[in-house]
């Protein structure tokens, strides 16, 4: 069953100052599958964060449509379910009050909600954290609480926008490993955005490699990777390293053709940092 459907998205901005129109998205189709994990990697100013919004509801297609279950996008909805880079939480909520929020929008019980907000603390590895307010949690253990709370309204798809990009480098790898383990116990359907080609390797069933601005689908790149994955045993893993390898290719192509003027985008083409 096919939960996300883009054909042949466009979108084109007019800068508010110049009157200019950017075209952020030439021309880019991608499917996501029911429990699948699917992340869309591509140098900065690509257009990733504009799919994702598109997904999300939060702008429209200029051409093409988004559809997830059968149904075309035209505002956001309870079906989809962002996870913010900067948590966007509620701070005057306590924890269990922003995990169980949406829930509650939807009507469901009071016991029902709390325990199901519970289990989803659990998950994520903040069991004992319920009453605790959002400022009295670290940055990581925030970007766990906006997972947890996106979880627990078990959405069609899960949009996150490059969530662990302010985290440091440690913590960071945790985040990954706890998300992909997540991932492995719940299968949610996951569209994932990232410039950092190590992450979406890691995390991925499939990588969609854009082209710079105007973007369009260089390739898609499937992670022959068994999971239950682990970041000591996909270091160690010939094909981890190989579709590393391969994307990291792909997209040195996309920097020599900017520095040659081809393209207007700031890149040096860095190893494992498309950024
Ligand atoms: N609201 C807007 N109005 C005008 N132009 C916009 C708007 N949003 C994005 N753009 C432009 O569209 C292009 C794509 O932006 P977008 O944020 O989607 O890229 P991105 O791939 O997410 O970049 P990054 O990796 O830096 O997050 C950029 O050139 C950006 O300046
Ligand atoms: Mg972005």
């Amino acid at each position: 069953m096919t939960a996300l459907v883009i054909e042949h998205l466009e979108k084109v901005y007019t800068d508010s100052y110049s009157g200019d129109e950017v075209v952020a998205i030439g021309d880019v189709s991608f499917t996501v599958e029911r429990g699948e994990f699917v992340s869309v990697l591509g140098p900065s100013g690509c257009g990733k964060t504009t799919v994702l919004n598109t997904v999300a509801g939060f702008a429209d297609p200029t051409s093409g449509t988004v559809s997830v279950d059968g149904r075309e996008v035209s505002g956001p909805g309870p079906d989809r379910g962002v996870v913010f880079q900067g948590h966007a939480l509620f701070p005057w909520k306590t924890v269990l009050g922003n995990v169980v929020f949406g829930l509650r929008m939807k009507g469901v019980k009071r016991r029902e909600r709390e325990e199901r907000g519970r289990e989803f603390l659990e998950l994520v590895g903040l069991a004992g954290f319920e009453n605790r307010y959002p400022h009295e949690l670290s940055g990581g253990m925030r970007q766990r609480l906006g997972v947890a709370r996106v979880l627990a309204n078990e959405p069609a798809v899960m949009l996150m926008d490059e969530p662990f990009a302010s985290i440091d480098a440690q913590t960071r790898r945790r985040l990954q490993e706890d998300l992909t383990r997540i991932f492995e116990e719940r299968r949610p359907t996951v569209f994932f955005v990232t410039h950092d080609i190590d992450e979406a390797v890691f995390l991925s069933d499939r990588v969609v490699v854009l082209s710079p601005r105007p973007s369009t689908v260089q390739e898609i790149v499937t992670v022959d990777l068994p999971r239950p994955r682990t970041w000591k045993a996909a270091v160690d893993h010939p094909g981890f390293r190989e579709t590393v390898a391969r994307i990291n290719g792909l997209l040195a192509v996309d920097a020599v053709r900017d520095r040659d003027g081809a393209g207007d985008q700031e890149s040096d083409g860095s190893a494992a940092d498309v950024r």
